[in-house]
């Protein structure tokens, strides 16, 4: 039997092609049809494994022997998964205050997980350090060229499904590495033109604070409940891409993306994160509809496509402590 890594090695891939759903409730909110990318059914949960897959392939190609990665959330699991699939050992490294069923999640992928520093920074000075030792390699969740390359196959989906463009795509965005990615896949199919409603919760929105300074900012601190958008600074094509595509960057408060994760339960039965709940809650909250009146997206959308870009950081408890801690019990 063949090895992961020579399955791999002939080109093969982590992500699986997602179901791209027509939703009738959100379609009935929007006003037109409205298609769901259903990323939060790839293998680890998320949109990750594409960009994250292509990295840790790479990586394996050119003789890496360990990975490293210090994200608790979507990323850690992504690269956690892919170095199982490559026989490669992963260490993750995490916040002191990760949740147990993260640990617990990463430790099933056969990961080692260290535990380090207050926040998120520490524990990626720790990575960048274990990286220096001879083999290990540090997976960036979002801030490189091999991630965005990865997340592109996913435009490329949506051509294949589609055959014409859609008239706007809504996604989430953290550290800016699925705009980047969806902005590259959409020249790549001729689809530039399509606008993209970038979507953040208030107190993770770097990407809005760099659009509206017209440079890079970085956050004093990440306050909103969507901590997988947690990134203090977008990366530098993030801000870039919005000279070459209209880009919409949108803020919406933690409660609105966090009553979408609500209604996107009830109304198509998938219990999603809030990160993607920032995604949803631009169909929810009637932004798209205020972006349309107020002539940013056009009144005649052809279809809109939203990235349910992931459902590992939830389950039922925490979405019921964080409706009780926002006020929306
Ligand atoms: C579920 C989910 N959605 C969106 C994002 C934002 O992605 P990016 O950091 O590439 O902007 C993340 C990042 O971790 C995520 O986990």
């Amino acid at each position: 039997m063949e090895t992961p890594l020579a399955e791999c090695a002939k080109g093969g891939h982590f992500h699986v092609v997602t179901p791209l759903l027509e939703s009738w409730a959100l379609s009935q909110v929007a006003g037109t049809t409205v298609f769901l990318k259903c990323e939060n059914v790839q293998p680890a949960g998320s949109f990750k494994i594409r960009g994250i897959g292509h990295f840790c392939q790479e990586a394996a190609k050119k003789g890496c022997r360990h990975l490293v990665c210090s994200s608790g959330g979507n990323a850690g699991i992504a690269a956690a998964y892919c170095a199982r699939k490559l026989g490669i050992p992963a260490t993750i490294v995490l916040p002191e205050g990760a949740s147990q069923p993260v640990v617990r999640r990463l430790q099933g992928e056969g990961a080692e997980v260290q535990l380090v520093g207050k926040v998120w920074d520490e524990a990626n000075l720790r990575a960048q350090e274990l990286a220096r030792r001879d083999g290990w390699v540090n997976v960036p969740p979002f801030d490189h060229p091999l991630i965005w390359e990865g997340h592109v196959s996913l435009v490329r989906e949506l051509k294949a499904a589609l055959g014409s463009p859609p008239g706007a795509l809504v996604l989430a965005v953290g550290g800016g590495g699925l705009l980047a990615g969806g902005s590259a896949g959409l020249a790549g199919v001729g689809w530039q033109h399509v606008p993209i409603v970038a979507m953040e919760t208030r107190g993770a929105h770097c990407f809005n604070a760099a659009m509206e300074a017209g440079r890079l900012v970085t956050l004093p601190n990440i306050t909103s409940v969507a901590k997988c958008l947690g990134a203090k600074t977008v990366a530098a094509r993030a801000l870039a891409c919005t000279q070459e595509l209209q880009i919409l960057s949108e803020v919406v408060e933690d409660s609105e993306a966090v009553a979408a994760v609500q209604r996107f339960l009830d109304d198509e039965r998938m219990l999603v994160e809030p990160a993607c709940g920032a995604a949803l809650a631009a169909i929810y909250s009637g932004l798209l509809g205020r972006l349309q009146a107020a002539g940013r997206l056009s009144p005649t959308l052809a279809s809109v496509v939203v990235i349910v870009c992931g459902g590992n950081n939830i389950d039922s408890r925490e979405l019921q402590e964080l409706k009780a801690q926002l006020g929306r019990s």
